[in-house]
């Protein structure tokens, strides 16, 4: 949701921060800008409407010099992607600059107030009105004047601000959404998050709520609202930045898809030491986990679904009720907390999701303890839980999401195993055969990826098939443009056919549906399947409980929607094919996800294409289910000419309500 990005040094910042940005575009990418300040006091400010390439490609040529400068990516919030709203913004004059993420929630009332002073704006957007403040509160201190502002403020914000009349000063500060200060020799940095200035910095400042931070190229101060110092801890990032590279991939999603058998090989050797679950900050005592009754889930996107099959594992695991819910609703219902009885879950791939951030606030003002399921080290969620259990997928670049899912799917088959040890309610037996099986789930997606080939082959075959129907629709627009006697009538209407081809391909697939459906712990899966398809290829789809299916979902069925059937060899497997034979008596076209060696369900009275995981207890195979899923929804978007990694409107961190 926005990336912000800042340099002081020596070195050229517009360089610097290009690159930084260049690693931020996940968090938006419908405008950038940066602002560049020299020596001799002279700005550069460069904005372009569109992805980061319009920005980039303005500067080939262009010899850019200065030493301090801000950069901005945008996720539109307020006011269209354009140039006049896009960061960097300044007050009535060009001498102070802003970039923002977040949302600055009263800004209209004022703006209004600063319009009667004079102020006059050239955007739409809720960050303008901070230039104008601190060009109003500026008395010769851009620090003093950046805390008066804040004062001001409601809502979010991580804010970078330069001015012309201090070039040798950067000013960052932060509420509710992420800062860091990166450290270097002679130079400092600020970014939204690590990746961004990894190749330049290991050493880290997370900056909290209400923290501003003075930065020179030698001295990082940070206070707070009253201009009181803080002493903050240097963070050392032991990660490497090659993880945030495509790495000879054609995107990101692809190479996050197959490095998940490491991911999950690295949370097993991390977690499982002597055949006993370990988790290092947990900060839970026994004593406390084994007194919980009831269990809250919250989370939103992929991590809800994460959670969701995390229900199925702990309840199956603890015998007590588990509750999950989105983070937007949580936030805002009844929330049922007992002291001591309920422990809140939030899982978080980002640690910023904004929504998921106020449940925890919410539920800690409750007296609930939170534990957090997050990917991000040092994240906001993770900073502000009780406990945390990192997913230890690395940076994921991808907007939709692969490994951090099966890695909070795996987390939370951990997490069971760790809690069920503290109730006493599983038997060291059944100890022993849970981590066995844990055991092959990297080997079994390693034989997933490998045999991906057939996927590829069944998603392109799909998209053929949408291709072909697309020219018989044309072929019905040439009959129709010969029956026109009127040219110009004629026209018109090749133009509005024309327009509706070139548009979205959702809506061009309007014809075909997709349709997920699964059972018991692999409703989730489902539910997943589905939104990876919607969220890079466009089409329609939904995610069904297959029990539902009568219910409402069989009046889409004829032959053409896809209908992919979750259908493992399980205690359910059976119910899965009474629905599968529903389908096919209604012409319906069906996609199996099947256990390797199933041979009842190749037959043409179940399946039209036909998918194999290999065989693994099935309270495990949501694990394996989500790669087929993930590299079908990945093979269709690239079969369509979509965009995989930077999806239309969705952005990675979702950091405004
Ligand atoms: C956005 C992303 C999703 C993600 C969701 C929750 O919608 O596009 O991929 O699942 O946010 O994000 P979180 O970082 O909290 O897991």
């Amino acid at each position: 949701m926005c990336g912000i990005v800042g340099y002081i040094g020596d070195k050229n910042a517009a360089t610097i921060l290009v690159e930084g940005l260049r690693s931020l575009e996940y968090r938006g990418y419908d405008s950038a800008g940066i602002a560049i300040v020299d020596k001799r006091k002279r700005l550069y400010l460069l904005k372009k409407k569109g992805k980061f390439k319009a920005l980039t490609d303005c500067l080939i040529n262009r010899q850019v010099a200065g030493h301090l400068g801000i950069g901005h990516t945008r996720w539109a919030t307020h006011g269209e992607p354009n140039e006049a709203n896009a960061h960097p913004h300044y007050g009535n004059t060009r001498n102070f600059l802003v970039v923002h993420n977040g949302i600055i929630e009263n800004h209209h009332e004022l703006k209004l107030a600063l319009k009667k002073d004079g102020h006059r704006f050239s955007s739409q957007t809720d960050t303008e009105v901070v230039a104008h403040l601190v060009e109003k509160f500026y008395k010769g201190d851009l620090l003093s004047a950046v805390c008066r502002t804040i004062g001001y403020l409601k809502g979010s914000f991580a804010l970078g601000v330069i001015c012309m009349h201090e070039p040798d000063i950067l000013i960052a500060a932060r509420k509710d959404s992420p800062l860091i200060v990166g450290l270097g020799k002679g130079e400092n940095f600020i970014a939204s998050d690590v990746p961004a200035i990894l190749s330049r910095t290991r050493d880290i400042i997370y900056l909290d709520n209400n923290e501003i931070a003075k930065i020179s190229k030698t001295q990082v101060k940070v206070v707070d609202l009253k201009g009181k110092e803080i002493k903050k801890k240097k963070v050392r990032i032991t990660w490497n930045a090659d993880s945030a590279e495509k790495a000879g991939y054609s995107h990101f999603m692809l190479k996050e898809i197959e490095e998940q058998p490491q991911v999950i090989e690295r949370i097993l050797r991390h977690r499982i030491k002597s055949k006993t679950v370990t988790f290092e900050n947990i900060n839970l005592s026994r004593a406390a986990l084994k007194n919980i009754t009831n269990i809250q889930i919250v989370a939103c996107g992929t991590a809800y679904h994460a959670g969701l099959c995390g229900k199925y594992i702990l309840e199956k695991m603890l015998q007590i009720p588990i509750n999950v819910d989105t983070s937007s609703e949580f936030r805002y219902r009844q929330q049922i907390i007992t002291k001591n009885k309920t422990l809140i879950i939030l899982v978080s791939q980002s640690g910023e999701t904004a929504d998921t951030l106020a449940s925890l606030r919410a539920a800690k003002e409750k007296g609930a303890k939170i534990l957090s399921i997050c990917n991000v080290v040092g994240s906001s969620i993770a900073r502000e839980s009780d406990g945390v259990i990192y997913t230890l997928a690395g940076p994921e670049i991808s907007v939709a999401s692969t490994k951090a899912y099966t890695a909070q799917l795996m987390t939370f088959y951990l997490l069971g195993l760790y809690l069920s040890g503290i109730k006493e309610t599983i038997t060291a037996k059944q100890l022993s055969r849970y981590l066995k099986e844990m055991e092959k789930i990297p080997d079994c997606m390693r034989d997933i990826i490998k045999n991906q080939k057939k996927v590829k082959k069944i998603a392109h075959e799909y998209v053929d098939r949408y291709h072909y129907r697309l020219a018989e629709q044309f072929k019905f627009l040439e009959d129709d443009i010969v029956q026109f006697k009127d040219p110009k009538k004629a026209l018109e209407l090749a133009e509005k056919w024309a327009s509706l081809s070139h548009s979205a391909y959702g809506r061009r697939f309007g014809d075909f549906p997709f349709l997920y459906l699964g059972r018991n712990v692999n409703y989730p899966s489902a539910l997943e399947g589905a939104l990876k398809l919607k969220e890079i290829t466009y089409i329609s789809a939904e995610g069904y409980a297959a029990g539902e299916m009568k219910h409402g979902p069989i009046a889409l069925i004829d032959e053409f929607p896809l209908v992919v059937c979750i259908a493992t060899k399980s205690e359910v497997y059976e119910k899965m094919l009474s629905n599968i034979r529903e389908i096919k008596a209604r012409n319906g076209t069906v996609l199996s996800i099947a256990t390797k060696g199933d041979k009842e369900i190749r037959k043409k009275e179940y399946s039209n294409y036909i998918i194999e995981i290999p065989e693994i207890d099935d309270f495990f195979s949501p694990l394996l289910v989500a790669l087929p899923l993930q590299i079908l929804a990945y093979q269709i978007a690239v079969g369509l000419g979509c965009d995989v990694d930077q999806p239309r409107n969705l952005a990675k961190s979702v950091t405004v309500e």
